[in-house]
């Protein structure tokens, strides 16, 4: 494999259940050659540094250690996993005050290191906050990244996987919008080989709202998993370092990310989950997937709850 002459170098902000987990996924995939560890809980921290380099023997040489925000100043990638969960009967919409103080306290000192590489948010609302991390660092559009729907989108692969006996990786789906409760599927596009999913419901003689039921499917599975075990982390520790892997190793990957709208589906002044290029340099492309009418009101309603969040929220 040919390396880069510098060491691929990752800080992750917020080493709780989804941060450990993404490090670890970090670890196991051989994702980079140094890892720095920020949180306010130091010691464990450097506990966890030490155990999570305790793996690299059976897995790669990696640099993993506590890390400090001036630590940022040579990173390529800065990953926010820091924020309060949430916790049952709440939304990720309810995080919103709490978590946008905490990513102040971050984003700033981030900045101020000298840090010139990618941000990419996962902590939710992960679309408000996305948008918040821009405004903060003044940042290029192409260098702050959200998780956006990449989670929800492989939750979306593996139900409809599972219902026509395929692997999710042969499954071209993806959900839209909010990472949230007003996400939906693009079923005028999602297919296995061409073959619509909703045609492929209708030949099996499944009843009409078989398409609703996975929608609601996907779009709850965090609330179950949550109300089973308290926390989701496994899903979203490995997708966000599947999206650091893309960007780090300059694959140009379409894959569903919170981004900046700019006229894509008629929206303006915020990012929202759509399919996005990324690579070494960050966002390369937004893409504009072409809707039905129906997934066009399902994309506006979803921008206007966003809204209607942030202006409360900036205020
Ligand atoms: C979830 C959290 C990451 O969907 O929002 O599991």
């Amino acid at each position: 494999m040919a390396r880069e002459e510098k060491p691929r170098k990752v800080i992750l902000v917020g080493d709780g259940a989804v941060g450990s987990t993404f490090a670890f996924s970090m670890v196991q995939q051989g994702i980079a050659e140094e890892l720095g560890i920020i949180d306010i809980a130091k010691e464990h921290v450097e506990g966890d540094a030490i155990d999570l380099a305790d793996a690299t023997p059976w897995t790669s040489p990696k640099n993993i250690y506590a890390a400090d925000y001036p630590d940022c100043k040579d990173a390529d990638l800065v990953v926010i996993t820091a924020g309060a969960p949430q916790k049952p009967g709440e939304t990720r919409l309810d995080l919103v005050n709490k978590n946008l103080k905490i990513l102040s306290s971050i984003v700033e000192p981030v900045v101020e290191s000298g840090f010139e590489g990618i941000f990419l948010v996962v902590a939710n609302p992960v679309d408000i906050l996305t948008h918040a991390t821009w405004r903060m660092s003044g940042f290029p559009k192409d260098r702050v990244i959200g998780s956006g729907t990449s989670l929800d989108t492989g939750r979306l692969q593996k139900v409809i996987g599972k219902m026509e006996n395929v692997d999710p990786s042969s499954v071209n789906a993806y959900m839209l919008g909010e990472h949230g409760d007003t996400e939906f599927p693009a079923w005028s596009y999602n297919n296995v080989a061409g073959v619509k999913v909703a045609d492929w419901v209708k030949a099996h003689n499944m009843p009409e709202s078989k398409l609703e039921d996975i929608h609601q499917e996907v779009k709850d599975m965090a609330y179950d998993i949550i109300n089973k075990k308290g926390a989701t982390f496994y899903g979203i520790g490995t997708a966000s370092a599947m999206i650091a892997k893309a960007i780090l190793n300059d694959e140009h990957r379409v894959l569903p990310l919170s981004v900046p709208m700019d006229g894509e589906y008629g929206l303006h002044d915020l990012h929202i989950g759509t399919p996005a290029v990324v690579g070494r340099k960050g966002l390369e492309q937004v893409i504009e997937m072409p809707l039905s009418d129906k997934e066009q009101e399902l994309m506006t309603a979803s921008a206007d709850q966003l809204k209607k969040v942030m202006d409360k929220a900036f205020k």
